[in-house]
């Protein structure tokens, strides 16, 4: 499919967030954190493998000092068991007692990756600890997360594109959209 003169994947259905628009909101989050974190000692971390892009586009429009690293998550549970419970499978090595640390999510649906993490990493006493999402998904919420910078709030919907997957595919997709039904069933 042709949109405005370029391709769009075939097993999108819609496109939700354009390249554009997805610019522009990273430019305005970096706005926010350029004049907030000013005088801080900034450390962004960034949750493999989903906020990789966004974290990407973020820290190159960030002009303060900043420093990055990443975590990865396993969350436990299956149609079997209940999900609830989040190990950190890639951990950081350094201490955060000395950092402003920014947490850097692609999107926030039931929060129970983002509560869990930010509890574990409190522990560590970083001067201070906030949130930032690309996108919030308010609809799916089980565990409330107290978000500082916030993208775009998106309907329930399950989305692709700019890092974030299906079964591994479409993270390199330039904008957010939502995939044809057929590719699920
Ligand atoms: P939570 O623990 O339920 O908040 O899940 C957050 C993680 O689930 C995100 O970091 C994504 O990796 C993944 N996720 C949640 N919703 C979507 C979606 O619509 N598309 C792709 N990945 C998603
Ligand atoms: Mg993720």
């Amino acid at each position: 499919m042709l949109l405005g003169g370029f391709i769009v994947n075939k097993d999108i259905s819609e496109i939700l967030i354009s390249e554009e628009q997805i610019t522009d909101m990273v430019y305005s989050l970096a706005k926010q954190i350029n004049s907030d974190y000013n005088g801080r000692n900034l450390l962004l971390i960034g949750f493999l493998k989903g906020a990789c892009v966004f974290l990407s586009d973020l820290m190159r429009k960030i002009d303060l000092p900043c420093a990055i690293e990443f975590v990865q998550t396993a969350s436990y549970g299956d149609g079997a068991k209940s999900k609830g419970s989040v190990d950190i499978v890639k951990d950081i090595s350094r201490p955060l007692q000395e950092y402003d640390v920014l947490l850097v999510e692609d999107i926030i649906d039931s929060g129970i990756t983002l509560s869990n993490v930010y509890a574990l990493l409190q522990l560590r006493d970083p001067k201070s600890l906030k949130i930032c999402t690309f996108l919030n998904k308010p609809a799916r919420r089980e565990k409330e997360v107290e978000i500082s910078y916030i993208g775009f709030e998106i309907p329930n919907e399950f989305v692709v594109g700019y890092g974030m997957d299906y079964n591994e595919k479409y993270r390199n997709l330039p904008y957010i959209g939502t995939l044809k039904r057929e590719i699920y069933s």
